[in-house]
């Protein structure tokens, strides 16, 4: 379903060091499954794939059939975990039947003074998501928002047109969603906020976009099965974790991924969360970035070839594409491109990869690909599950708690001390 080419990893690591960093991801993986290591109360998300419930798939789907008969979009309210999965999911996969608008991952006034403008005439259904039930920026978006809804609906029409989905007993937001009566969905304890797309957090507002929440889980219940097993050579998301963690003890500190295709830019901001909040501690983790192909190639392109060599690559390309257009031949040919009349943009785009991978190679960047056979559900599902036992590995193998995120609390303390 997915692939990981690291042949361009040549001359940057060795068979030897593969070998060598094996019983650190040995040690790790005793740790993850045997519920030893650090963090262990926050891993329920490595065998959720297969304990999601077929009721609970169900019972989102039919609950999608009503708001889709009643509404014409949604609003994801969240931050973090409880905001990236999902729209990238959403992006990646082209919208589904509803389109999304997001609020509460920023606290920019003329965004959500847009939002309302835009929201006027619709007929809206909101998410409000938070695992802690406590977080400023959703927290106050949605008072706005809800208050919003007040001046359109009232009594049963406003109550079902507002679902929560939080922790079971605690936090503000299930206090809320229990006086008011809106329904709810529980983000289960042992499932950290940027490990939760499959838990409600995600799949409850893709459900109602009209995102096909069976194949995401069944993509992820996939990848569950093929990377269980400890062997570098069998385990393509084990070996990512090693290989990246061999680069970052050669100074290399920086990951970037790379995509020729606008659809993943939301895919690498919930990476960037995954990977950012989970290794960057105590003085350690790789910095992770993102580029956008070709965008990208014609601004950072020039800092990736020639800057600071402590950056390495990880290219993330789809194998088969939904459509392709076409080049079309030109009688006057006055831009000389008849060369490349006939041939797909999709050709071109993969040849404009291969030979970005080789030039930034031979710059001095080491790079791997992974290869999605397609971009739908199912193969995203795999992804997600790829990328989070990726980085529960590397977070062991580092030396961290992958699973905690003390330094988020910092500027909290500051802007409630400057709010209050
Ligand atoms: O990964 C995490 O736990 C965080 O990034 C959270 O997702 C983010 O802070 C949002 O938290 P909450 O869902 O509690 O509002």
């Amino acid at each position: 379903m997915i692939s990981l080419n690291t042949d361009h990893l040549k001359g940057f690591v060795s068979a030897q060091e593969l070998e060598n960093i094996f019983p650190s991801v040995r040690l790790a993986h005793d740790n993850l499954h045997n519920g030893k290591g650090l963090g262990a109360e926050f891993t329920g998300w490595l065998d959720l794939p297969s304990r999601i419930p077929d009721t609970l798939i169900k019972e989102i789907s039919s609950l999608a059939v009503e708001v889709h008969k009643n509404s014409d979009c949604i609003v994801s309210i969240g931050i973090g975990g409880s905001y990236l999965g999902i729209r990238a999911t959403v992006e990646f996969l082209g919208g589904g039947k509803l389109p999304v608008y997001y609020a509460g991952h920023t606290i920019s006034s003329d965004y959500l003074h847009r939002l309302l403008a835009q929201l006027k005439d619709k007929r809206p259904t909101v998410v409000v998501i938070s695992k802690s039930g406590t977080t400023t920026e959703p927290a106050i978006a949605f008072r706005v928002i809800k208050k919003f809804l007040e001046s359109k609906y009232q009594g049963e029409e406003l109550k079902k047109r507002i679902i929560c989905v939080t922790d079971e007993k605690k936090g503000a937001l299930r206090k809320i969603a229990d006086k008011a009566g809106y329904r709810s969905f529980i983000i289960p304890d042992d499932v950290g906020g940027r490990f939760s797309i499959l838990t409600p957090v995600g799949l409850v507002p893709l459900a109602l976009a009209g995102v096909d929440i069976q194949s995401l889980v069944d993509g992820a219940r996939q990848a569950q099965k093929e990377y269980a097993v400890c062997d570098l050579d069998k385990n393509t998301c084990y070996r990512y974790a090693a290989l990246r963690n061999i680069l970052y003890a050669k100074g290399k500190k920086i990951e970037v991924l790379s995509s020729f295709y606008p659809e993943v830019f939301y895919v690498a901001e919930w990476f960037k969360q995954l990977f950012g909040e989970s290794e960057g501690k105590q003085g350690k983790g790789i910095f992770p970035a993102s580029l956008i192909m070709s965008t990208d190639l014609h601004s950072l392109g020039q800092w990736m070839q020639e800057a600071e060599r402590t950056v390495f690559e990880t290219f993330v390309q789809i194998d088969k594409p939904h459509h392709d257009v076409i080049i079309p031949q030109d009688k006057e040919d006055l831009d000389g491109f008849n060369y490349v009349a006939g041939k797909g943009f999709d050709f071109v785009n993969k040849k404009a990869y291969e030979a970005t991978s080789a030039a930034h190679f031979e710059g001095g960047v080491p790079n791997m690909t992974i290869t999605l056979c397609k971009a739908d559900a199912m193969h995203l599902g795999h992804l997600y599950y790829f990328f989070e036992k990726a980085c529960g590995i590397s977070g062991y193998i580092l030396g961290v708690n992958p699973f905690d995120q003390p330094g988020v609390e910092a500027y909290k303390k500051k802007m409630f001390a400057l709010l209050k």
